[in-house]
């Protein structure tokens, strides 16, 4: 891929609820590198007021507009689940890089399309998997390449809220727009910091669980639908024979938000979040707590994204983890419904 390497790259955003982090991180990159051309939304009014606020020059309502302007090389899918795979496609069409927001789409079979267009058009597909980029993120895996836990062989990992649906009623908690619950919602985050860290093994078979217990009350209350689980768990194993172990919920009654990692491999083990290293260190057990400056997991990675395309190389995160990703899902999705373990 060539790179874009004598002019700023030009970026259009589509969807102005994550699109403003997204543009507001842009604009902490050097204007030589980057600039956000354009920003797309059917809410006009939203749209028109981030781009003011931002100085974005050029508003649409229509995102097939937007990809017809040739000033515009990539563009930032930041819509609800549904419209991932139809605009990321849409995009790839138009000869434009795409960065898509998680969960990469509704289901696999959707997530292998947006990597297969994105080879047919030689462009980039880079997932938004911001959790990679935080500082803590990127110390621990930096000791994990250089062989401090030795082989990782169990992960659990897990994001469950005690009270935390989000739209409760409106296309966040709809099957058909958002594609599944917290599992695809923020699951999606932590399942893919995990494998990150681990080296990216393959997915192999998972058995999974997932539960509707608070949800549907809570959107009747508010009015709307509430057709999603609220809880979900899988067990995934991987082929290198480690097994990862997965949670995720909105709602359900525990004592607060948690949101962890934890690998056990056979030289040392680690934690997130706070980053923490277990070893035994001359015969003794030792806890090591590493120094580092906090950075923005969403500001890394837009600042990677712009980055790569300069440099013309793959960013860190692929399209093909996001598939891996997708299969996983599908799959505790589908051992839900059937009670039983699903090869991948
Ligand atoms: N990485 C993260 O930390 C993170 C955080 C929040 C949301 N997200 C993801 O970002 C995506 C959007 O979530 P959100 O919280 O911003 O939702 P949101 O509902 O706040 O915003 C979505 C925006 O998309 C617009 N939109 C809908 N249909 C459109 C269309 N056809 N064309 C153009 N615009 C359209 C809506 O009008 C709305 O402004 C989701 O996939 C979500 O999972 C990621």
């Amino acid at each position: 891929m060539v790179g874009i390497k004598d002019r700023p790259v030009r970026i259009g955003i589509i969807g102005a609820g994550m699109g403003y982090i997204h543009v507001k991180n842009l604009k902490k990159c050097p204007e030589a590198e980057v600039e956000t051309v354009a920003l797309c939304d059917v809410n006009e009014e939203r749209a028109k007021h981030v781009a003011s606020e931002f100085g974005v020059p050029n508003v649409f309502t229509d995102h097939k507009e937007m990809l017809k302007q040739d000033w515009i090389d990539a563009v930032l899918v930041c819509t609800p689940n549904y419209l991932h795979a139809p605009m990321t496609l849409d995009a790839f069409k138009a000869g434009k890089h795409v960065m898509c927001e998680k969960p990469m789409a509704m289901n696999a079979t959707e997530a292998a399309e947006m990597v297969a267009a994105g080879k047919k058009a030689g462009k980039t597909l880079m997932m938004a998997f911001n959790n990679r980029f935080r500082a803590d993120s990127q110390l621990l895996k930096k000791f994990i390449e250089n062989g401090e836990l030795g082989d990782i062989y169990y992960a659990k990992t897990g994001w469950i809220r005690r009270k935390g649906i989000p739209g409760c009623g409106g296309w966040f908690t709809t099957k058909e727009k958002a594609g599944g619950g917290p599992l695809i919602d923020i699951g999606v985050h932590v399942l893919d910091l995990t494998l990150w860290l681990m080296g990216n093994p393959r997915p192999v078979s998972v058995m999974g669980s997932a539960y509707n217990k608070f949800g549907p009350a809570a959107a009747k209350e508010r009015g709307g639908t509430f057709d999603v689980e609220d809880l979900a768990v899988g067990l995934i194993k991987l082929d290198n024979g480690a097994t990862l172990f997965l949670e995720a919920s909105w709602a359900s009654h525990i004592a607060k938000e948690q949101i962890y990692t934890s690998l056990i491999g056979t030289a040392g083990g680690a934690d997130l979040d706070p980053l923490r290293i277990y070893k035994d260190i001359h015969g003794v057990p030792t806890d090591v707590s590493p120094q580092f400056k906090p950075v923005s997991g969403h500001e890394m990675e837009i600042k990677h994204f712009v980055q790569r395309l300069r440099e013309g190389k793959e960013p860190m995160s692929t399209g093909q983890h996001g598939l891996d990703i997708m299969n996983i899902l599908d799959a505790i999705y589908k051992s839900m419904e059937t009670g039983k373990g699903v090869d991948i």
